[in-house]
């Protein structure tokens, strides 16, 4: 008869059982994503970034801004009523890389966008401790005698359609003037961008409508984090079904 003695004192056939075993556990955790479709849910109105909010983007994890700042409010009520709705799964889904990050030496940044004034971003970046003297942020001051190289915007755009982020050929071909005139309200381009990239916020971020720097694309990115997802109607949506 067979019994767990043979089993047990087997080790072959011991390690064949629990490999059959393991096998099933694994069959089913795993077998289901092939078929749902998506394991992010479907949020209204997540779209891919702007060229100039991508180079802001780029700026932040060139600068390692993720070394002290995270970029997703867990769903724990303190949390909440500090920075908002909690993060979605949707809201980072054209993140390449994502910035979910796992410290916190600064303040969480998913949902800074329009929290404050682009003078106060401006004002912040140059010199943190001016406007919160208790602060260990250090200066970018540079950020904004520094012009945003746009010759690779495009090639940009082009690496993260290569992942999956559904830019078009469009506005690949329009990246260097999308970013251009996303940094000035009253250039030809600037409805273009609207239109392109809905909600995208048009207008001189750094004080200075002479340039493109690095602090208009910083701005424009830190400006926008959090503001495409609209909480009201996602809300509504969650209760109807
Ligand atoms: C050494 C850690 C550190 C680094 C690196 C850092 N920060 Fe901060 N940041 C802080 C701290 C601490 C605060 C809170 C005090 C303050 O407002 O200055 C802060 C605050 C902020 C705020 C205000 C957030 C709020 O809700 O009040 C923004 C925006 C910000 N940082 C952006 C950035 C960006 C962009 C970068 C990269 C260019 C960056 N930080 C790099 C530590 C850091």
């Amino acid at each position: 008869m067979f019994t767990h003695k043979v089993l047990e004192t087997n080790a072959t056939l011991l390690m064949i059982a629990s490999l059959i075993v393991v096998a099933i556990g694994g069959i089913v955790e795993i077998a289901p994503l092939f078929y749902l479709q998506n394991t992010i849910e479907k949020v209204e109105g997540m779209r891919p970034y702007s060229p100039l909010e991508l180079a802001g983007r780029n700026i932040y994890v060139r600068e390692g801004c993720y070394v002290c700042h995270s970029q997703m409010v867990r769903p724990f009520r303190d949390e909440v009523e500090r920075y908002g709705h909690y993060s979605l799964a949707a809201e980072s889904m054209y993140d390449h890389p994502f910035q979910w990050g796992s410290k916190r030496t600064g303040p969480d940044l998913a949902r800074v966008g329009n929290r404050y004034s682009d003078e106060w971003h401006v004002q912040h970046m140059i010199d943190p401790q001016s406007v919160v003297p208790e602060s260990i942020m250090p200066r970018y001051a540079y950020l904004k005698d520094t012009p945003l190289r746009t010759k690779d915007l495009a090639a940009h755009l082009k690496a993260n359609r290569a992942v999956g982020v559904p830019y078009t050929d469009e506005m690949i071909q329009n990246a260097v003037t999308d970013a251009v005139a996303q940094a000035n309200a009253d250039s030809e381009g600037a409805e273009d961008v609207a239109n392109r990239y809905p909600k995208a916020q048009v207008r001189d971020f750094d004080g200075d409508p002479t340039t493109v720097t690095e602090m208009d694309a910083i701005i424009a990115y830190l400006q926008m984090l959090g503001t495409l997802v609209e909480f009201d109607v996602y809300r509504a949506d969650q209760n109807l079904r």
